[in-house]
């Protein structure tokens, strides 16, 4: 009731009530994204702002609390989400039983329920996708592009990108002494899902001489000869960068593990495996992804405010635009094998597996 009383008044006095969810593997910047969304919504627009648990299974479960301005204060430098995450997909529910309401009628109802006019999705490629649909059933959405992977369609940069490329690029730092020590071949499998973005950035900063993405098909004959060619220059160790998307023909879990195995048997030099794994998705935003997460939230809340729904917020040449969920869903942003970086990294010598 006394909820009911709340969403009453502030329907009068004119503010619309808006729902923030993070769904997806979570990545440095979320905290900063609901900051610079809920405080734009309350301080500028007398909006108000509930955050939902756990991704859309808040949603499905009805489970989410009010937030006050001074809830989203000192969030900004946290890794991870105050809402929590889930990898619930509402449109992909196996085996519905009879008779049992199917899920995105339940987030339908909720919403209407919770008094929301507009829900505001974070999230990589399958929550958007999942944002696109909802927006098709008749919500107001606007989606935020977060992603360790950088792989949404549609924007330039996602944020997550830059704090994962550090933290990989310190890792691969760290190789380089212990390689040398041991004259050792070292791998490094960095994360990415099916794309090459954190590889090929992290790869480049770090000085891998090898770098292996998806978007590349590799032949292990090439990578052997290349690091037998360094050796028998005098090179005393190689760093070999592996995306975890690459072609995994073995039966090891990582594909590192695999390379590094084929790597032995082919060169008999000698190989260490490093599988650099969450590490990559945990701690404080980078000071970039602060600013870019701050970016699209303050530019979520005016687009709410606008009534521009149904897109999601972009960055296209540094500058913050929207684009329609249904031009980015079910689309992913890969490496182009001829993207200049890919090309520059050729002219020092680095070998891309092909
Ligand atoms: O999308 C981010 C990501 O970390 C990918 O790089 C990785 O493949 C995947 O999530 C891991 O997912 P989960 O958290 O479900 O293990």
């Amino acid at each position: 009731m006394f909820i009911l009383n709340k969403i009453n008044m502030a329907k009068k006095s004119g503010g619309m009530r808006i729902g923030i969810l993070t769904a997806g593997g979570d990545c440095p910047g979320l905290n900063a994204a609901i900051r610079g969304v809920g405080k734009t919504a309350i301080m500028n627009y007398g909006m108000q702002v509930v955050g939902i648990s756990d991704g859309f299974s808040g949603l499905i479960n009805k489970e989410y609390q009010e937030l006050s301005e001074r809830d989203l204060s000192g969030i900004l430098t946290l890794g991870g989400t105050i809402l929590g995450t889930s990898r619930e997909k509402p449109f992909k529910s196996k085996g519905k039983k009879k008779n049992e309401i199917r899920k995105p009628d339940l987030i339908k109802e909720h919403y209407d329920q919770m008094g929301l006019d507009c829900l505001v999705c974070i999230g990589g490629n399958g929550t958007l996708k999942t944002a696109s649909l909802l927006a098709k059933e008749g919500l107001n959405v606007v989606g935020i592009p977060k992603t360790i992977d950088n792989d949404v369609w549609g924007t330039d940069l996602t944020f997550g990108f830059d704090s994962a490329v550090n933290i990989a690029t310190e890792a691969i730092d760290r190789l380089h002494s212990t390689a040398n020590s041991h004259k050792r071949i070292m791998l490094i499998e960095l994360m990415g899902h099916n794309a090459g973005w954190i590889a090929l950035y992290a790869g480049i900063a770090g000085g891998g001489d090898a770098i292996i993405i998806p978007e590349i098909p590799y032949n292990e004959d090439k990578i052997a000869e290349y690091l037998v060619q360094r050796a028998e220059q005098q090179k005393p160790y190689s760093i070999v960068v592996v995306a975890e998307g690459i072609r995994n023909p073995g039966k090891e879990r990582s594909v590192a593990h695999y390379l590094s195995n084929r790597i032995y048997e082919m060169t008999g030099l000698e190989t260490r495996e490093t599988v650099l794994g969450y590490i990559q998705r945990g701690g404080s935003p980078s000071p970039m992804d602060r600013v870019l997460a701050t970016r699209y939230g303050t530019a979520t809340a005016d687009m709410i405010a606008k009534k521009n729904f149904g897109n999601m917020v972009a960055l296209k040449n540094d500058k913050i635009i929207s684009v329609p969920l249904d031009e980015v869903a079910g689309k992913l942003k890969l490496v182009e094998p001829d993207n200049p970086l890919v090309l520059q990294a050729r002219k020092l010598g680095t070998c891309f597996g092909n």
